[in-house]
């Protein structure tokens, strides 16, 4: 059995005795030291390290309570016990609010060891509790980083894909169509099959050239690059609205200016995302995007006027669209939030901190 360290507070020689003599009787293993000033009190705070404190409540020069509140301001967490010839209720009760362990009178000693193996039962387990909550939160903040490296990684391998896909297929795609307008610059009859042969083939090219576009485009969309976050937002609108026939209003009262990469690619994607859900699920006519920003975020909104998600829908865990925006919203410290009315419609509420750009530099 582990020797228990426990410090006294006590002006009374006779009640440590007393109190030593009931652990002995329980054959509790234990060394002590005895105070009866703070200056004492704090110094054997450090130099016995006790595993439990032991109090007197009335002290001619300041009161157990006094103690406690100068002990709780050192966050140390030992068990204190106050002893006292007699306790009222309300005096109890001030104990408990000010975090006091456990409380013996004096004419009950015999309590003593049952109550200080208990208190340290206690703060042990209150201890693991806390060990095991500092593990968790740590293993969240790695998990975060973790999955923000993720998406980085996955963004530059898109951006790079896109670059390749467009300057490598597209180069060859243009030469090859050269090499085609040759050959038909190069025939002798205009109606000949070989001449019809080579329009489809032209016309083929041209199709593939279109979908290396898109295909570049929406792995990447350099657009931000080109023209920065706020047109390729407002072009995403617009583009949204050719393709789908839904109509999309778009209003932004935010100045223009270069963002950071990862700031201005999370945004377009969590447009892109919501837009696309909005496609998919919302049966709705007409869709509104609007931005603000504060002296720290930018606020964007997107609301549709179609079926309305539903709160279960909104914390599935089995889809990964609205999972995903939100992850990338508290990557970069922000926020984003899905509500929904039944046929009323959508909306996707993002806040997104502009000091992210900082961090993600
Ligand atoms: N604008 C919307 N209006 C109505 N329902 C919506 C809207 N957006 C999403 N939902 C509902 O919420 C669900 C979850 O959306 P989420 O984007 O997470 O998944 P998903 O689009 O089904 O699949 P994916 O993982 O491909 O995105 C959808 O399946 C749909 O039922
Ligand atoms: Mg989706």
């Amino acid at each position: 059995m582990k020797t228990i360290n426990i410090l006294f507070i006590e002006d009374t020689f006779g009640d440590v005795e007393l109190i030593k003599n009931e652990l002995r009787k329980a054959h509790v293993l234990f060394d002590s030291r005895w105070v009866d000033s703070k200056e004492e009190f704090m110094f054997e705070l450090d130099d016995f390290s006790p595993d439990v404190i032991i109090c007197d409540y009335s002290l001619p020069c300041f009161t157990g309570m006094e103690l406690l509140l100068m002990f709780k301001e050192t966050k140390k967490n030992i068990p204190f016990i106050i002893v006292t010839g007699n306790l009222s209720e309300q005096l109890a009760l001030d104990f408990i609010e000010a975090g006091v362990d456990d409380f013996i009178v004096k004419s009950s000693f015999g309590r003593v060891p049952n109550a200080i193996k208990k208190a340290i039962e206690k703060k042990e387990i209150e201890k693991e509790k806390e060990f095991i909550a500092a593990e968790l939160m740590q293993s969240q903040i790695q998990l975060r980083a973790l999955l923000k490296n993720n998406q980085v990684v996955r963004e530059e391998e898109r951006s790079s894909i896109a670059l390749e896909i467009h300057d490598e297929l597209g180069q060859q795609l243009t030469a090859l169509k050269m090499d085609i307008d040759w050959i038909m610059y190069h025939q002798k009859d205009p109606e000949s099959n070989m001449v019809n042969k080579l329009k489809e083939m032209i016309k083929l090219n041209n199709d593939i050239i279109n979908s290396v576009r898109r295909i570049s485009f929406s792995l990447r969309p350099a657009i931000i690059d080109d023209l920065g976050l706020l047109a390729a937002l407002e072009w995403k609108c617009a583009d949204f609205e050719e393709k789908t026939g839904i109509v999309c209003h778009f209003n932004s009262t935010v100045k223009e200016r270069k963002f950071d990469k990862n700031f201005s690619i999370s945004a377009f994607r969590i447009l892109q995302e919501s837009l696309h859900n909005v496609t998919k699920h919302a049966a709705a006519k007409s869709v509104s995007v609007s931005l603000e920003e504060t002296d720290k975020e930018l606020l964007m909104e997107i609301s549709d006027d179609g079926i309305g998600i539903t709160n279960d829908k909104i914390n599935n865990n089995k889809t990964l669209g609205i999972f995903g925006m939100k992850e990338r919203a508290m990557m970069l410290g922000g926020k984003l939030v899905a509500k929904g009315i039944q046929n009323k419609g959508t909306k996707i509420e993002l806040a997104l901190p502009f000091e992210a750009e900082l961090n993600n530099k």
